[in-house]
């Protein structure tokens, strides 16, 4: 593999893997500053996703994700937890691998499911979806995406043991 740049580190992966509190602990133990893309958009528009897409549209949501991927690849030192969909476009994830590290965080609809229905928050894509239909909206929309989070240089398979571990398989930290 070629030489990455490890200046950012993009956490990938499917609505409830925990991109974010595990990028916010990745953060505090390398020093990093942490990015919350969805927060972003949020405080940016200051209203909830589930508002946003309600009244602007998944459109509207998805080309904010766009600006706030090209911005995070002119930051300095940071770990980004980016929304579930945003690496999900040939030119999304060719800028998060051209601009940093990846890491997929990889879990399968079972598990997947289990932490949406423990997850407090509201998911936009999930609303109106029984718990019934959950895992196979799941599984349809994991095999849309998994192309795109197959890319990511590294694929860590959920539960992760603890963060100092995932440093050492992403070869930081020595
Ligand atoms: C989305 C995932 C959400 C949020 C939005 C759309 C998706 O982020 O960006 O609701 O398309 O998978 P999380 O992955 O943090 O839930």
């Amino acid at each position: 593999m070629p030489v990455l740049n490890s200046d950012r580190i993009y956490i990938i992966g499917f609505m409830g893997s925990g991109k974010s509190t595990l990028g916010r602990r990745l953060a505090k133990v390398l020093g990093y500053n942490f990015i919350d893309t969805d927060q972003i958009i949020e405080e940016q528009v200051g209203m909830s996703i589930s508002e946003l897409f309600r009244q602007a549209g998944e459109k509207s949501f998805r080309e904010m994700e766009t600006r706030i991927l090209r911005e995070t690849t002119l930051s300095g030192k940071a770990v980004i937890a980016t929304g579930g969909g945003m690496p999900c476009s040939d030119e999304h994830i060719l800028l998060i691998n051209t601009h940093g590290i990846s890491i997929y965080l990889e879990a399968n609809s079972a598990f997947l499911k289990q932490r949406l229905l423990q997850g407090k928050r509201q998911r936009p894509l999930m609303a109106g979806v029984t718990e019934d239909e959950m895992e196979g909206k799941i599984k349809k929309l994991l095999n849309d995406r998994e192309p795109f989070y197959k890319q990511a240089h590294y694929t860590i398979p959920l539960p992760v043991e603890s963060v100092e571990t995932l440093i050492k398989s992403i070869g930081l930290g020595g």
